[in-house]
């Protein structure tokens, strides 16, 4: 074999043994670091199990992950960890009517009999906007993710039920949606900043929007978080490092990764487990970007 350079045919053996120990998993943004820790969750705790894993991007576009589905199915993995593109499960039904092996990661796309890997959302709007209550801010800014996902309803539920349980009125126009980019999170902030009774604090529902918020309040001339409060949602690794080190909810982005991928090892090796869900806890991580309202 070595004199003749032979390499056994990977995909042959896995057709034979209807096994490639190859495990797919789609993201929808690869350049967004939170995704990047759950990716080490998952790579770690499988590679440990003897499976290598294939990272694809949907770019959180439904078109671009069916094609990921079909591309993965067509390798012969043996499992896919899905963290949806959007809320339709079109591209996850095809994948499920072949009985291959799928756990729901972060995003839930309720109404599928599947395994679910999630962490609190509603919580961490809650956790978040009661934050800065303590700190006095009455008019709390919340820019939301892409309204189509489940994560994003549940964020905003909890910044609701914070004001409401505070006896204080939820503003619509208070309420900004975007994208879970940075310049996303910079133009909602302007928008906010335009509001006839701008907010003293905004709850950004992740690190990269609030990212882009306080560069906005920067450029305004406002100092976070003297005059303005800014709080996030993920905890990402560059969250330490911003500028103020960022407060935010942290999610158990690690250990988030490796229960989906320990969930799907034992649905691969168990396909008749009843569907299971867990459901991580998110944390409150103060560090300096928020602080007393002084209006
Ligand atoms: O930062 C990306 C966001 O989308 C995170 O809050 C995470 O929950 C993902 O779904």
């Amino acid at each position: 074999m070595d004199e003749l350079g032979y390499q056994p045919n990977a995909l042959a053996r896995s057709l034979r043994r209807r096994q490639s120990h190859t495990i797919g998993m789609i993201v929808p943004d690869n350049a967004n670091p939170f995704f990047a820790e759950i990716a080490r969750g998952i790579e770690d705790t499988s590679f440990a199990e003897g499976y290598v894993v294939i990272l694809c991007n949907s770019d959180g576009d439904l078109e671009r992950e069916s094609i990921y589905i079909d591309l993965l199915m067509k390798k012969q993995v043996d499992g896919v960890l899905l963290v949806a593109a959007g809320a339709s499960a079109d591209g996850v039904v095809h994948l499920l009517s072949r009985k291959l092996p799928l756990v729901v990661v972060d995003r839930d796309l309720p109404g599928l009999e599947v395994d679910r890997a999630l962490t609190d959302n509603f919580l961490g709007g809650v956790i978040a906007t009661e934050h800065l209550l303590q700190f006095d801010h009455r008019r709390i800014g919340c820019i939301t993710g892409p309204a189509e996902l489940t994560l994003s309803a549940q964020r905003v539920e909890g910044y609701r039920q914070a004001l409401t349980e505070a006896g204080l009125p939820v503003d619509p126009d208070l309420i900004v949606q975007s994208d879970f980019r940075d310049r996303g999170g910079y133009l909602a902030a302007q928008a906010l900043f335009q509001l006839p009774a701008p907010p003293t604090a905004i709850f950004a529902c992740n690190d990269l929007m609030a990212i882009g918020a306080i560069s906005a309040a920067l450029e305004l001339g406002m100092r976070v978080p003297e005059t303005l409060s800014v709080i996030g949602f993920d905890d990402i690794h560059l969250a330490l490092y911003a500028n103020p080190p960022l407060t935010t909810v942290a999610q158990p982005k690690y250990a988030l990764g490796k229960a989906a991928a320990e969930m799907l090892i034992e649905r691969m090796q168990d396909p008749l487990l009843a569907p299971r869900r867990r459901l991580l806890a998110t944390t409150l991580i103060v560090r300096r970007s928020t602080a007393s309202c002084i209006a």
